[in-house]
């Protein structure tokens, strides 16, 4: 059976990326990163992916009139690599649904959904005055980290946490989390039926 082909997209520093590189280099992982996309230069996911001689490409909202049109050529590019799942690691802006229609699409979020959508997972877990945390895998929709969940990870939070120590212990639990789920999708399939997603139901 052929590796399953990821195409990961990013905005940051790309430690998830990382993990899934270096899970990759494993043949029995079942999965090889084919490409990284991101919205912006000039940042370590897209140079982590270099490093390991992945194909990379960018395209910036702001380079394009419309966001149909960023959107629509974000769309074109993946599409030239034949993903069999889109990895959002990070990624920091949302895709339409013409865009979830066409690609599998898993996004990692930094808090246990549905709590703490959007941007500020941890710091807004911390301002709540959780006591546990985590980080979750889904199906993305048209919503904002609203989709089918695939896994969760919860994550302790410490007396005298700050923002960046809680979303430290968070990405360390999100990358183990990440690397298991999607090499399970890779080597069993993955099926989405409304809210429930079941990994190894299906052949890929
Ligand atoms: C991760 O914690 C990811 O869940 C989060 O950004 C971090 C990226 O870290 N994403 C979001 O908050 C999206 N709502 P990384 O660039 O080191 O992988």
């Amino acid at each position: 059976m052929q590796p399953a082909r990821l195409v990961v997209l990013v905005s940051g520093s790309g430690t998830n990326l990382q993990a899934l590189i270096d899970a990759c280099a494993d043949p029995a992982y079942g999965a090889r990163v084919v490409a990284v996309g991101a919205d912006r230069d000039g940042i370590e996911g897209l140079a982590r992916a270099e490093r390991a001689g992945i194909p990379t490409f960018s395209r910036s909202v702001t380079d394009f009139e419309t966001r149909e049109g960023w959107d629509e050529s974000l769309a074109t590019v993946v599409e030239r690599f034949e993903p069999d799942v889109v990895v959002s690691a990070g990624f920091m802006k949302l895709l339409s649904a013409r865009f979830l229609d066409r690609f599998l699409t898993l996004n990692t979020h930094p808090a246990l959904c549905p709590a703490f959508p959007g941007m500020h997972g941890p710091r807004d877990a911390l301002a709540y005055g959780v006591k546990v945390t985590g980080a979750t895998l889904f199906v993305v929709d048209a919503g904002v980290d609203t989709g089918p969940i695939v896994a969760q990870v919860p994550v302790e939070v410490h007396e005298g946490d700050d923002v960046e120590s809680l979303h430290e212990r968070i990405k360390t639990a999100e990358r183990a989390m990440l690397v298991d789920a999607v090499g399970r999708i890779a080597r069993e399939g993955i099926t989405v039926e409304g809210r429930r997603v079941r990994i190894g139901a299906a052949a890929r």
